[in-house]
This record gives C-alpha cells, structure tokens and sequence, in this order.
C-alpha cells in the first residue's frame, strides 16, 4: 500500500500532474521536490511569486491540495527517504556534446536524481519513470539503484501524455494511463492510484520496454501529422485548394481522425523534437538506417514550414525588411501556455530581425525577459541586426506596421478588430496569418493584403 509518494522535478509535468493525483487521492501523502529554490517558491506563491507555469485550471487544484496532501520543498533527500514510491519527472533534453550530439537524449539530470534516490532511499521503493526517456533507460537506472544498501528497488515506466495548455483536463479524463513494469503487484500498486480517478478500462499495463517506446511513438505519430498536414498546407497554396476544406475531407474518414490536423508554423514545444531525435538515434543505434532517414524527414519538414514564413514575408515587402516593423502576435509555441521552448516564434522571428526588421512582439503569458534571452542572438550566435521590443497590447504592436504575423493560435487573436488595426499601420500593409485564426475577409476588406496558411490561389 502507497502512502508516500515523492516527484522529483517541479516542472511542466511534475508540477500539474502530482496536483492532480493529490487531488484524486487524498490518502496519499505527496512530496514534490527541486533543486531550483525559486521555481519551488513560485509553486508556494511565496515572496507575492506568481506559479512558475501558465496552466488553465492549475491555480483552482493547487488551492485544494498544497500544504493538505501536496507540498513543494527543495529537500530531494528527506522526501526520497520518507517515499514509498518515488517518480522521476525530471528533464531530458537533448545531447548538445559528445558522442551521440544533436540526436540522443541528455541523460545527467535522471542519472544525478538516480544517484540521489540510491544514495537516500529505505527499504522497498518503487522508482517511476515519468520522464520521456530512451527505450531500456531503466536497465542504466538499475545498475545504480542497485549500488544503494539501504534500500531494493522496483522499477516502473509511466510516461505522461499530457499537453501544455490543456494539462489539467488531460491529467484528469487521461485517454489511456501508461503501467510498465516487470512485477506484477508493482505495476498493480500504481495502477491502483491512478483507479481513484482513471476508469480501468483507460489504464494499460505493459512490460517496461514497450511503455518506453509507446511513448516515444506516440509523440513521433503526432509530430508527422503535424508534418503531413503542413506539407498539404504548401500544396493548397500552390495548387488553388484549401487545407481547411481537405482537413474536413480527411478528418472525416474514422480510420484517419480529426483531431491535430491543424496546419501552422511548424511544431514547437521542448518534446516533438526531442523526443523524434531520440527515436532517429534508437534506430540508427540499431542499424536501421532507413527508419532513421523515415522519421527525420518529419523533422525536417518541420524546419521547412517554419523557414517558409519568414522567406515568404521578405518576398512579399519588397525583398527587404530594413526599416519595416513587423507586428508579431504570439511567442509561446501554442495558445494557453507561457512555455516558449522549441517555439516556431524563435526561429522565424531570428530570420526576420537578421533581414533587418524591427518587430513588436504581443504575447499574451510570455514575458519581456523570455523574449530577450531568446532573441537577442541569431542562429549563428552573433548579435541581432534588428530590434524588438514587446508589445503591451495588439494595438500597440500594429501602432505603424507594415505587416501583422500571427503565429500562436491564442484565443483573441481570433476576434482581432481590422477596422481599429488596418487604421494603425502604414500602408500598404499586409496580415499573414500561420494559423488560419482571424477573419481575414475583413482585413482585406479595410484594404490590407493578406496570406493564409494552406489557403490557395489568393495571390
Ligand atoms: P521541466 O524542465 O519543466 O522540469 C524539470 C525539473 O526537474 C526542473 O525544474 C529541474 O530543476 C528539475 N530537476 C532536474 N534534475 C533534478 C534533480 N536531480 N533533483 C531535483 N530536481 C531536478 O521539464 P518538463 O517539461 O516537466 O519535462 C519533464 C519530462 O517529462 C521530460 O522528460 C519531458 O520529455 C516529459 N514530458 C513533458 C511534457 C510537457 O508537456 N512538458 C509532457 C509529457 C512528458
Ligand atoms: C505534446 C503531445 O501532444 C503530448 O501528448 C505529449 O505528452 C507532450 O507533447 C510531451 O511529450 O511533451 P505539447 O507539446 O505540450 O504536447 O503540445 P501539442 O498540443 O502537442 O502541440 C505541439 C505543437 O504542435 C505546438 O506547436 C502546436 O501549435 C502544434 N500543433 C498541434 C499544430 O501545429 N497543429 C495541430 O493540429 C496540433
């Protein structure tokens, strides 16, 4: 029986999910610990900090549980001690040096947290993988548990598939629950937290290896749609067809769905990139070349959907951005987050201050200083050539623009007033719109020219 459980890591994942397994289980006892003192003081609202994510529905699940059944604290070693079952929902970025750069997965956080829990653990522990990590990752983590003399240890994957932006509702109607393990009444022990609130026909128990990769499958499967619709999205361009119209036409069929067919800038967000290098090095590692070359073409379908909007911006003003100030709308890498990592937003608006544009950039949940550190370097490491500030409000972004881009797909770009916006810039003045979100009849309508993704034979 669980009683005590421990995360460690605070982050995106850590954070919102261990909320709502308190909040589902009150009989359990939940420790989630960092080692970044801020980030736990921002989870304890301490010092007037706000939470250190943007989550739709957090704060209202937070206020039920911390400080009842859930606590933050930097102490990694006592909670690991007092722990039944301890979860790793540390990061796992990619490699940046040495052997396997650019492709395999950065492995030092979960192997210092396997260190700290062989080191701290008593008696009988289960360790849960949360983490995305590389398949038969937990043959490494019990060479080290085993190095401990206080403790023995069971190891469980439990990969979370959750989004950012919609996290709580993911975590608390899951599609499925992921339960990898070896031994039976280990899996069940964690299969039997997550029955207070998941149906059990929703939790699927498999052996460690296949829970792995079924997580690494799952997000290579989302990011090629996301890839697959984007490469139509350049057909309808050129062809005269609408990808909203084919979206409709496909998504219909049951055997191919219509969920995440949305075209857009290309995919953002710090896991559909990593997590297909790490499969592309999985296969490379095995030798199967051919895999490997499959799944990077995803990948690099991705970079081009991203270089196309600046290039296809300098194209339309005159083949120069030197002196043209460009409205940005939106710097998360998707609406209802604050996150800003892997954003397509990066990369496109490097591109557009290198060609010498002067940006104003609106993000609803992003702040000033998340834009400067990723800004203020081009791709090649040198300083940028234009300059940026961030906008207060969409109208002050657009205060004598010559061009809008939308690029995050939030909420009230949606109902953008191009009477009141068309006013403000300098003519003429185009709207390109990388998330068919805004009505764009009406800005053409106050004289402005307009791009749509995946809409064809406008020009
Ligand atoms: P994150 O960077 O937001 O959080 C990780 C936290 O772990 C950081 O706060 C870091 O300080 C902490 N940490 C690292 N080493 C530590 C240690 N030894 N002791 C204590 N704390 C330590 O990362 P995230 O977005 O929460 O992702 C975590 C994992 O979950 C990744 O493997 C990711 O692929 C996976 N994942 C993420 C999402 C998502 O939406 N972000 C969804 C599903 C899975
Ligand atoms: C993704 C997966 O959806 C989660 O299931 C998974 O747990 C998570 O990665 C992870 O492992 O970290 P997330 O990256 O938070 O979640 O957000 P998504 O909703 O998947 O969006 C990713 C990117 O794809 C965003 O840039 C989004 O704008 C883009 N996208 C998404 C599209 O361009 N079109 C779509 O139809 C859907």
């Amino acid at each position: 029986m669980v009683s005590k459980i421990c995360c460690i890591g605070a982050g995106y994942v850590g954070g919102p999910s261990m909320a709502v397994m308190a909040d589902s289980s009150p009989g359990v006892d939940i420790e989630v610990v960092d080692v970044d003192q801020q980030r736990i003081d921002a989870w304890n609202n301490l010092n007037g900090a706000s939470l250190p994510i943007y989550e739709p529905g957090l704060q209202q699940v937070l206020d039920r549980v911390r400080g009842h059944n859930l606590h933050f604290s930097t102490d990694v070693a006592g909670a690991i001690r007092r722990a039944d079952m301890v979860f790793l929902s540390v990061n796992t970025p990619t490699k940046h040096r040495g052997h396997g750069a650019g492709s395999a997965a950065d492995l030092t956080f979960i192997e210092k947290a396997a260190r700290q829990i062989a080191d701290s653990a008593q008696g009988a522990t289960i360790v849960v993988e949360r983490s995305t990590l590389p398949v038969r990752t937990a043959d490494g983590l019990r060479r080290i548990l085993d190095c401990s003399t206080n403790a023995r240890f069971e190891i469980l994957s439990n990969p979370e598939f959750m989004a950012e932006g919609t996290a709580i509702d993911d975590l608390q109607n899951p599609d499925r629950v992921l339960v990898g393990g070896q031994c039976d009444a280990t899996v069940n022990a964690l299969a039997g937290i997550y029955a207070n609130w998941v149906p059990s026909s929703r939790i699927i128990t498999t052996n460690l290896w296949s829970a792995e990769l079924a997580k690494l499958t799952a997000n290579a499967f989302l990011a090629q749609r996301i890839s697959s619709i984007n490469a139509i999205a350049g057909i309808c361009e050129a062809t005269g067809a609408d990808v909203e119209e084919v979206r409709r036409a496909i998504g219909a069929d049951r055997r191919i769905g219509a969920e995440f067919l949305k075209p857009g800038p290309g995919f953002g967000g710090s896991c559909f990139k990593k997590d297909l290098l790490n499969l592309i090095y999985l296969a490379e590692h095995y030798g199967l070349d051919e895999v490997a070359r499959y799944w990077r073409m995803v990948l690099d379908l991705n970079g081009w959907s991203q270089k196309r909007i600046s290039q296809m911006i300098v194209k339309a003003l005159f083949g120069t951005l030197r002196d043209k100030r460009i409205a940005v709308l939106g710097f998360a890498f998707k609406a209802d987050t604050n996150d800003t990592r892997e954003s397509p937003a990066i990369g496109i608006c490097r591109d557009l201050l290198h060609d010498g544009a002067s940006l104003s950039i609106h993000d609803p949940r992003v702040d000033d200083g998340a834009m400067r550190s990723l800004l203020s370097m081009s791709d090649d490491g040198l300083p940028a050539v234009g300059g940026f500030e961030k906008a207060a409000s969409v109208e002050t972004a657009c205060d004598g623009a010559d061009a809008v881009l939308i690029l995050t797909d939030w909420h009230q770009y949606k109902q953008l007033d191009w009477a009141d916006l068309a006013s403000r810039m300098r003519q003429p003045g185009w709207v390109f719109d990388a998330r068919r979100g805004t009505n764009l009849a009406e800005a053409e309508s106050h004289g402005l020219d307009t791009w749509q993704i995946g809409r064809g034979g406008m020009n």
